[in-house]
């Protein structure tokens, strides 16, 4: 059977000039699994998923999504892919972007009546009836998520899925990956935040100048008596120029 995904050489740059967005990565995710994609700001965590989720064609090396180009309507319907920042129509509300979504999706009514309200509950957005253009982000960022999941994907993308959620939120993000990992989905996270990623990662990556620095088992990437946290700043600052820590103007003494 096909590997949920599969990267090979990927290679992508958003203009002929600019430096290498991501430069040579390259994965496999299985079922059930979850892999941490995780990188310091620029890393080229978003523009990885991006191609798996066909919004971006990488320049070079392969992409596949269930064994398909990432632009098959069949591979696409087992997708499910919450951005880092999700916009929707500003006039709807909750409830009728995700009937939006569950028509685009191809639920039927019955379908929709069950799922909708459930979803709405699970990202704690039912009662809310305002319209998406009162939503706070973190608001926003629920319901990213829970057009997220409506499909019952096979492989969902959380792009950043906490960082706009309040520690309750988190909570329930960290408790959805359980079980749709125990259930057989697979699930791509894109984190800065270690903790969060420590707690749900079988596997992980991590990325800087779009390139893959370490990747591996939580086991083989985080030593034993060290965290993620220990071993992620080691590596990126490896392979960065050393900067000083702060401004020189908010260290000096005398006080001008
Ligand atoms: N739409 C875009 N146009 C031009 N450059 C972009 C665009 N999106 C991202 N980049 C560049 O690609 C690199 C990787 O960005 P991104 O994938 O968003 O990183 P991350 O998600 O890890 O923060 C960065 O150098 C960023 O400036
Ligand atoms: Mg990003």
């Amino acid at each position: 059977m096909a590997s949920v995904v599969s990267v090979e050489g990927l290679r992508k740059r958003y203009r002929h000039h600019d430096p290498w967005a991501v430069d040579g990565v390259s994965f496999q995710l299985e079922p059930g699994q979850a892999f941490g994609l995780l990188g310091p700001n620029g890393a080229g965590k978003s523009t990885v998923v991006k191609i798996i989720a066909g919004l971006l064609r990488p320049d070079e090396g392969s992409v596949q999504l269930f064994g398909a180009d990432p632009g098959n309507p069949t591979a696409r319907k087992d997708l499910g892919f919450a951005p880092e920042e999700p916009d929707f129509p500003k006039f709807l509300r909750a409830s009728e972007v995700l009937d939006y979504f569950a028509s685009l999706l191809g639920l039927d009514e019955a379908e929709r009546k069950r799922r909708i309200p459930e979803t709405l509950q699970f990202a704690g957005l039912d009662g809310e009836r305002r319209q998406v253009r009162q939503f706070s982000k973190g608001m926003k960022q629920r319901l990213g998520i829970a057009q997220a999941i409506l499909g019952r994907p096979k492989l969902l993308i959380l792009d950043e899925p906490t960082a706009d959620l309040d520690p309750l939120g988190r909570r329930d993000v960290r408790a959805l990956i359980d079980r749709l990992k125990d259930s057989g989905v697979a699930v791509l996270l894109n984190s800065h935040l270690l903790s969060e990623v420590e707690l749900v990662c079988d596997t992980v990556a991590i990325l800087a100048k779009g390139r893959v620095l370490k990747e591996g088992t939580m086991a083989e990437v985080v030593p034993e008596g060290r965290s993620l946290e220990d071993v992620f700043v080691e590596l990126v600052q490896a392979s960065a120029p050393p900067r000083d820590q702060l401004p020189s103007f908010i260290t000096d003494k005398d006080k001008s």
